[in-house]
């Protein structure tokens, strides 16, 4: 008999948390479940990136940090280079954030519901969180925020908006007063902002100092697949958190197609365009479908709820090749006062859309 390996010598905190996984799917229709793009980077796009990688050498080490993305992105955001980081995708950033900024019982304010791969980060970090639920229209209150991280002296406050997995915003000026009153560092996780017009949390990084802004091109840009996200701040904070980074994160291919992307301002306009109006036609088609509820989101998803129970609706869906969502481990969406509990759609291509519609529309009349 071979011994058991000592995986007691993992940490604690490691060890109580679930590795993020998400199952290989075959067969799908219409995926609907992880608020990607429906749109994958057009040929040419990808055939000029791949024939520019082509000619570099593979053998060799890429650049430490991708400079010529670096420098497009902060001419892009009128960012000096040095307070711009480019990650393999954003969450490898969110882990940096907890090298960096958390220590065992470091205080850390965490608006609920919100993407819970910063909670797991925390915790794995050990930080003191400090969870602030949402409204009962389920936005979040920038004040609530704000008196959790003066009361707990929070050194790490991140909000997301447009948030995953409501949809819901928070107003400009109230992230200004966010950014003028935490004691710490605010983090505003930007990962949906094309979805979005308007000021940004950009606009307040001449003003504070403290102001992190996390971007990725997994959402509007259609860049899931070769991971990667950003994070913008003042030089001289941006500085320190590189060190705690790892060489080489983001290779060659990444930085190539992000560049040939960056390029295409027109395509995601119009990609944008789109998915906002079949957003809307989406909500519109559910809300109108008796019994169901939907809280309208500003991004490439929303929220519904209908008066099926949710598991088993999600599995119908599924059944049908339509993959969609459960947030009911989120308690503020889970079943209650007698209704189900949420299930989250992102929006997909017109056709995509329509199947859901019709799988949708075919479960509600059968029950
Ligand atoms: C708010 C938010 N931030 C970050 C991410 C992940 O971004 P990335 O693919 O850049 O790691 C997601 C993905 O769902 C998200 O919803």
């Amino acid at each position: 008999m071979s011994q058991s390996a000592p995986v007691h010598l993992v940490r604690e905190a490691v060890r109580r948390e679930k590795a993020y996984r998400v199952p290989t799917q075959t067969g799908i229709a219409a995926k609907l479940d992880q608020n990607e793009s429906p749109y994958s980077v057009p040929a040419d796009i990808r055939d000029a990136a791949l024939a520019a990688v082509r000619e570099e050498p593979w053998n060799r080490y890429p650049d430490d940090r991708p400079h010529r993305l670096v420098a497009a992105l902060a001419e892009r955001w009128g960012a000096d280079p040095e307070g711009v980081i480019v990650g393999h995708g954003s969450n490898e950033i969110t882990h940096t954030l907890g090298l960096c900024f958390v220590d065992p019982g470091t205080p850390v304010v965490l608006p609920t519901p919100m993407f819970s791969l910063y909670t797991s980060v925390m915790r794995m970090f050990e930080a003191e969180i400090h969870e602030v639920g949402p409204e009962a229209d389920l936005t979040h209150s920038p004040a609530a925020i704000l008196a959790k991280a003066q009361e707990t002296g929070a050194a790490l406050t991140v909000v997301t908006t447009p948030n995953n997995p409501t949809g819901q915003t928070i107003p400009h000026e109230g992230l200004r007063q966010l950014a003028a009153g935490v004691p710490g560092i605010l983090v505003v996780d930007e990962a949906y902002h094309e979805f979005l017009s308007g000021p940004t949390a950009m606009d307040l990084l001449a003003e504070f100092p403290n102001v992190l802004v996390m971007r990725t091109f997994s959402k509007a840009m259609g860049l899931a697949g070769l991971r990667v996200g950003a994070l913008v701040g003042r030089p001289e904070l941006i500085q320190e958190i590189e060190k705690a980074r790892l060489p080489f994160l983001v290779d060659r291919l990444a930085e190539a197609v992000a560049l040939a992307v960056l390029d295409r301002e027109d395509l995601l306009q119009a990609r944008v365009a789109e998915l906002l109006s079949e957003r809307d036609r989406l909500a519109e088609s559910v809300g109108a479908m008796e019994g169901c509820e939907v809280l309208p989101g500003k991004a490439n998803f929303f929220l519904f709820r209908t008066p099926l129970p949710h598991a088993d609706l999600r599995a119908s869906l599924a059944a049908d090749g339509i993959n969609v969502r459960d947030v009911t481990s989120y308690p503020d969406l889970a079943p209650r006062d007698g209704r189900p509990g949420w299930l989250r759609v992102s929006v997909g291509t017109p056709d995509e859309n329509d199947a859901f519609l019709a799988s949708l529309r075919s479960h509600l009349q059968a029950a």
